[in-house]
């Protein structure tokens, strides 16, 4: 895999500064990795991998996924930064997960994930779509689909599988609204994906497994994100057309919507 630039959204914490540590360290490392965050005061980690990078140039974007404004900003500054270059990576990861048990949902519970988890998505990705465009045409059109020309790599999660009604943990009851919202992207990026074929931007859905993040939950979560992340890297490597709209586990193999 040999991506030149990357945006991670959510990149302070949890599975996205781990994507940002990783990605820094690759043997091939990206020349750019634009790493967002929301909050100054969130930044100690990623500015330590900031610092330490050798190979890639770690550009911290302030960009809060529901902001219209912010992304706008960003996309002028990775669009200024890369050139007819373009972006070859979007990692739409910034996600996040509320208790609300039915039939105590409210409003605001379902309005707030629906906001983070399917429309900031929508949006970052309308927003960088001319900038995916012009990397998928370095290669030309006659390259195939491939992370390392122009790929979208959504950060999902099982608990948005509809067909898989009949395994539902217990845990993921706590957040049916995270659940439906998780559903509602997959949907979206599957639109996404029909629409970006043409142009050669692969797009993917991939879930990381049960991560001991801040989400996850350090003590309940099953792997360390170190691993995690490590799996999906690799499976990045290995994705091309035939994976394009394709909802996936961390190792590759297809989940059913
Ligand atoms: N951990 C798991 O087991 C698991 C399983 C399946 C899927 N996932 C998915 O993986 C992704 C990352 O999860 P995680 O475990 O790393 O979660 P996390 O530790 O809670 O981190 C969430 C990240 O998203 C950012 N974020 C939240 N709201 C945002 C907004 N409005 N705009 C921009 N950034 C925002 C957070 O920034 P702040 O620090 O500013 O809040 C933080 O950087 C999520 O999409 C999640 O649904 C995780």
């Amino acid at each position: 895999m040999n991506v030149e630039n990357v945006m991670v959204t959510g990149a302070n914490r949890g599975i996205g500064l781990e994507f940002v540590r990783q990605l820094s360290r690759l043997s091939e490392a990206p020349k750019h990795i634009f790493a967002t965050y929301r909050s100054p005061d969130s930044l100690k980690d990623l500015k330590e991998i900031e610092e330490s990078s050798k190979k890639s140039k770690i550009i911290l974007i302030k960009m809060d996924v529901t902001c219209p404004q912010e992304i706008e900003a960003a996309k002028r500054l990775v669009e200024e930064t890369v050139g007819e270059r373009g972006l070859n990576l979007l990692i739409n990861n910034a996600g996040v997960a509320q208790p609300a048990f039915f039939p105590n949902i409210t409003s605001e519970n379902l309005a707030l994930h629906f906001k983070v988890n399917t429309e900031g998505p929508i949006m970052v990705l309308q927003a960088m779509l001319p900038i995916l465009e012009k990397a998928a045409q370095v290669q030309g059109s006659g390259a195939g689909m491939s992370v390392s020309r122009a790929a979208v790599l959504n950060m999902t999660s099982m608990a948005g599988s509809i067909t898989n009604t009949g395994f539902v943990f217990t845990e993921d009851l706590a957040v049916p609204s995270y659940k439906i919202s998780k559903a509602a992207l997959n949907m979206a990026m599957r639109v996404a994906a029909a629409n970006a074929k043409d142009k050669g931007i692969l797009v993917v859905m991939m879930c990381p497994g049960w991560v001991k993040t801040d989400m996850g939950g350090r003590d309940r979560g099953v792997l360390e994100p170190e691993e995690s992340i490590a799996a999906m890297i690799n499976t990045l490597s290995t994705l091309d057309e035939t994976h394009h709209g394709v909802f996936m586990d961390r190792e590759g193999i297809p989940y059913p919507f």
